[in-house]
């Protein structure tokens, strides 16, 4: 009997590997044939550790689990898929995933992410091959016409980012993934690492490919030890398999890929901060222009992407540009793949097409607040991102119409606050992140940040409350329209959000109020 047992890290961080030893020890003892398989996490963080048996119905669900829970399922007759408190019933059946519309993480939790065999049953490889018997270019204007737009935050277009790395004549050119997943609340990239890693390098080495890299980096954050290793041990598989290095697949592409690890730095998410960061400097932000896909690493072409926006290629060559392009609204194509985090009842991914509502997210999927009580604030595409009230809730997640909006959708993170929320506390706490974070090269995000700490403590504290909101938002627009990077030019975003929706926050405290 299989038995699936999650190795990803947020498995991991409430005991997955515990109750994968309970699970081979009691199977041992009682001599049941027992393959215990470590496979990437489906989503459904709430019910972690998540143990999956594999019946003839289909993969049955158990969760979460404890180790102490082990002995009592393995009595009451799991390996067959019997009935217990803990069965969620088959998997893919469950609502909340089979709602969804998985196409960058299809594979996410159902293989065992080390197995090239289980890689290649489900659907590996077919991009890249389609890929190399296409001419670069036209595996470039294939992204271009999928609508795929950064995942990382800035929605700019992946095809014309990479036809302008093509275009440039030099010999040297890289890809390089930006998988230093700052933003708070953030967790798909380390869930494609850790859970689907081939795809991440199928993905670089489409790119590479098309553009003409026969090089590329994964910039990994050091507070990911586990998708580090993991996207190592896979790079280790792939030149095995014959899918990286020289030839591959029998190809005349070459193409090495090497992993680099950050020293915990928010700003080395910048593309040009984490280019620096790769040279072996220190991680400040580069003026632009030029732009990375003109003078990038080492000064040459580069193509920077995040991890969802690679790993989301593969299956965009692989099913067609149109299947990937008829999903999603207006200029936002394809899927997103949504984190719901903070204070939520059902915290984990959901991918859907772009349109969703706030609503449905954290209403439907979410389950509303952990705390139980009433949900007050959302805070999308992370520190830097807007707080938005209930009353928004019916804006769809599209790129246009949460700019329009004074908000953005960023990498996807929606955290969620109940109504114990202290939204002055929260706008100081955008300025102090940025003070904190700001690499200090220009003055409206390295002085300001610390000037904004210091104005809304005033408005807080009541004194000249009317002055000190007009001072906080002059220096809000000084340090969006100022600033040289997007740290400083977004940390507005979040002040001047809570400021407009919950204005009531920033009167000035009752000496006897907390
Ligand atoms: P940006 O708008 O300056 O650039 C977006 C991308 O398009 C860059 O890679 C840039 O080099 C490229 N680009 C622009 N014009 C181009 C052209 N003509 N040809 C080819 N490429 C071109 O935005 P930036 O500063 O790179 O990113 C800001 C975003 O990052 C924010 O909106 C935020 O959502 C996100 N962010 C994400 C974090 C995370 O952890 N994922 C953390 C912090 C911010
Ligand atoms: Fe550095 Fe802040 Fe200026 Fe960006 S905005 S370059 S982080 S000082």
């Amino acid at each position: 009997v299989t038995v699936y047992v999650p190795r990803d890290s947020a498995a991991r961080s409430v005991g997955a590997d515990e109750v994968a030893d309970a699970l081979m020890r009691a199977a041992a003892e009682r001599e049941a044939p027992v393959e215990v398989v470590r496979n990437g996490s489906r989503g459904m963080l709430w019910l972690e550790p998540l143990v999956e048996v594999v019946t003839p119905a289909g993969r049955v669900g158990y969760g979460p689990v404890a180790p102490s829970d082990v002995e009592g399922l393995l009595a009451a007759g799991m390996l067959e898929g019997a009935d217990h408190p803990l069965r969620l019933g088959v998997v893919d059946e469950l609502p909340w995933l089979a709602r969804q519309t998985r196409v960058t993480f299809s594979r996410i939790g159902i293989t065992d992410p080390l197995s090239p065999e289980d890689y290649l049953r489900h659907g590996g490889l077919a991009g890249l091959r389609t890929a190399l018997g296409m001419a670069p270019a036209d595996v470039v204007t294939e992204v271009t016409d999928s609508g795929l737009r950064g995942r990382g935050g800035a929605g700019f277009p992946a095809g014309i980012k990479w036809k302008t790395v093509l275009d440039c004549a030099d010999e040297l050119k890289f890809v390089c993934c930006n998988a230093d997943e700052g933003d708070s609340g953030t967790f798909a990239d380390r869930m494609v690492m850790e859970g689907d890693p081939f795809m991440l390098i199928e993905g670089m080495t489409i790119a590479a490919h098309s553009v003409g890299a026969r090089e590329g980096y994964i910039y990994i954050r050091s507070e990911y030890p586990d998708a580090v290793a993991t996207m190592r041990a896979a790079i280790g598989i792939a030149h095995e398999q014959g899918w990286l290095g020289k030839g591959i697949l029998g190809s005349p592409l070459d193409f090495e890929l090497h992993v680099r690890v950050g020293a915990g730095a928010y700003i080395c998410g910048e593309e040009t901060s984490m280019l620096e960061s790769l040279e072996g400097k220190r991680g400040t932000v580069r003026a632009k222009p030029p732009i990375p896909a003109i003078e990038g690493l080492f000064g040459k072409p580069t193509v920077v992407n995040n991890v969802l926006t690679l790993a989301t290629v593969p299956v965009i060559l692989a099913e067609g540009a149109k299947a990937y392009q008829e999903l999603g609204v207006e200029r936002s194509r394809g899927t997103q793949v949504f984190q719901l985090g903070g204070n939520i009842a059902r915290g984990g991914i959901v991918e859907t097409a772009f349109g969703v509502t706030l609503r449905e997210l954290v209403e439907e999927y979410g389950g509303g607040t952990f705390s139980g009580r009433p949900v007050r604030t959302v805070q999308v595409g992370g520190p830097l991102g807007a707080y938005l009230p209930t009353s928004m809730f019916d804006l769809p997640m599209d790129y246009e119409a949460f700019a329009e909006a004074g908000a953005m959708l960023g990498h996807g993170g929606v955290v969620v606050f109940d109504e114990s929320v202290d939204m002055a506390a929260q706008a100081r706490f955008a300025m102090e992140f940025c003070a904190e974070e700001s690499c200090g090269k220009c003055t409206p995000c390295r002085v300001g940040s610390v000037r904004g700490v210091e104005v809304i403590d005033k408005i807080v504290a009541g004194q000249q409350r009317d002055e000190n909101l007009a001072l906080l938002e002059d220096l809000c627009e000084l340090m969006t329209d100022g600033s040289l990077c997007a740290m400083g030019g977004l940390t507005p975003m979040p002040v001047r959000s809570a400021i407009a929706h919950f204005p009531d926050d920033f009167l000035a405290r009752d000496p006897g109020r907390a």
